[in-house]
């Protein structure tokens, strides 16, 4: 792999799944995982995307899909041992973004732009007072919009981390929620690095952002094709 950014796209509700071939890709644990699910959809979803993140694993990786043995952070950060690439995964609806890349940590949020009026109440505690001020000033439409820009950069932060957004509160980001202001904060091992957001044009109905522990690097996003179909 070179120093591309790699960024996997896959619907999963409108993909030709087997989904009895996806299921053997998982490991005991996923299994289990698979099974707690209520509804038939959301397991579905499960099922679909770890075997499509195992897929993509191996793709890059060039081992095969359920050979990978997932090991977890202290937040649930998913990761695999002796990997050359990182990589982190992101969902939406069915919607599913897989980003790998070497030589750098990495974080990726996606989330499907509602209707709805949102409060942005909801991101007080993550932001710094000015940010917050600024969203709440902006007008319905750009508020909606700087809404998603700023939730999802701040769950791609904190996957990129690995703290998960009960940590980040603590260091409230400042900015408006076009800038690209990177930030130097710790990664949840407690390692320094400086963190680079970057906004992602993915699809018209989802609002996405990407975290990097490493400037300046090119971001190809693909689809990818589940080897998983009848
Ligand atoms: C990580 C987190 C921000 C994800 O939020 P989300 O928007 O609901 O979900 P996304 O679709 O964007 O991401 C889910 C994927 O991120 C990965 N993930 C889970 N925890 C993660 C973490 N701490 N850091 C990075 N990635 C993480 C998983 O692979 C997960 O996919 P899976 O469900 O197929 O296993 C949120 O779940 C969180 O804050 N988790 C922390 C939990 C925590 O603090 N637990 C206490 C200690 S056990």
């Amino acid at each position: 792999m070179d120093s591309t950014v790699t960024l996997w796209t896959l619907n999963i509700d409108a993909s030709p799944i087997d989904w009895k071939l996806a299921a053997s890709l998982l490991d005991a644990d996923e299994r289990q995982r698979a099974q707690r699910f209520v509804f038939d959809r959301d397991r579905r979803r499960f099922i679909g995307r770890r075997a499509a993140l195992r897929q993509i694993i191996a793709h890059h990786a060039g081992t095969a899909a359920n050979d990978i043995e997932f090991r977890y952070g202290p937040y649930g950060r998913p990761s695999v041992a002796g990997l050359p690439f990182d990589f982190n995964l992101s969902h939406s609806h069915g919607f599913l973004l897989v980003a790998v890349a070497c030589e750098t940590r990495i974080g990726v949020d996606v989330e499907r732009r509602q209707d709805e009026a949102i409060d942005p109440a909801v991101l007080q505690p993550y932001l710094a007072p000015a940010a917050f001020r600024q969203l709440c000033a902006e007008s319905p439409q750009r508020r909606q919009q700087a809404f998603y820009a700023w939730w999802t950069r701040i769950e791609a932060l904190a996957k990129a981390r690995g703290t998960g957004i009960a940590v980040t509160p603590a260091t409230q980001l400042d900015g408006s929620a076009d800038d690209l202001l990177a930030r130097a904060l710790p990664d949840a091992e407690g390692q320094l690095h400086t963190w680079y957001p970057r906004p992602l044009e993915v699809s018209p109905l989802h609002a996405a952002t990407l975290v990097l522990s490493a400037p300046g690097r090119a971001v190809h996003i693909k689809t990818w094709s589940p080897a998983l179909s009848h």
